[in-house]
């Protein structure tokens, strides 16, 4: 039996804002490693909209029938199977890429693990590489929003780490990883998009 395709309602939502920054972020990007793919519909939307680079899927595996799913009904010949790829894990399955995306993950993962992002990161993307990472973010230790005040107390009563993360915190593993703060774009429901690109030499 074939698996059904999975579906967030906000990855409708916020795909086109996101579309609108990786077609100028990633511009000149051949392969792209995308970390926790999820239902896989980002994927495919982008791979759809992004035609000259190649959309490689990861995810732990539990994701993978419902991300294989998007992939077939896509017909899309520039989106690939899934990669198991846990963050902490390393190495990771990707020698290398040029450049790294990844949607609401660094919340949901606990800090270490967000460390362990940003060393993989570091281990994988090609000097001039692009990373661009959506998703909710304080500034100055204050959240945004009421919304996301009310996001980060249901996500740290789950009691797994799981946290909106502080935007300097964040950028701080980025410089460590050898990348600089490209862009900081405001998106809708009080989400950002970061761009950040890694030196040029390493
Ligand atoms: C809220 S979902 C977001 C999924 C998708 N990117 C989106 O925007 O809809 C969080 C994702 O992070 C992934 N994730 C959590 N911990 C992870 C880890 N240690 N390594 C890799 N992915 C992880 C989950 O499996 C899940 O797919």
């Amino acid at each position: 039996m074939t698996t059904p395709k999975p579906y967030a309602e906000a990855c409708e939502r916020n795909r086109a804002p996101i579309l609108a920054v990786l077609q100028q972020a990633f511009a000149q990007v051949r392969d792209v490693l995308e970390i926790g793919s999820g239902t896989g519909q980002h994927a495919v939307y982008f791979a759809q909209h992004l035609p000259h680079l190649t959309w490689q899927t990861s995810d732990v595996a539990e994701h993978h029938a419902g991300i294989e799913a998007w992939i077939a009904d896509s017909g899309l010949a520039n989106v690939k199977h899934p990669l198991a790829l846990d963050v902490r894990q390393m190495p990771w399955p990707v020698a290398a890429a040029d450049a790294i995306f990844t949607a609401n993950t660094l919340h949901i993962m606990d800090f270490a693990c967000v460390e362990a992002f940003f060393r993989g990161v570091a281990r994988i993307l090609a000097p001039r590489g692009v990373l661009a990472v959506y998703g909710p973010f304080n500034y100055g230790g204050q959240f945004t929003s009421a919304s996301n005040a009310q996001f980060d107390a249901s996500l740290r009563a789950r009691g797994v780490g799981s946290a909106l993360r502080d935007f300097e915190a964040v950028d701080a593993l980025a410089r460590g990883a050898g990348l600089k703060l490209l862009r900081d774009v405001a998106m809708p429901a009080n989400n950002r998009t970061l761009v950040w690109q890694r030196e040029a030499i390493l």
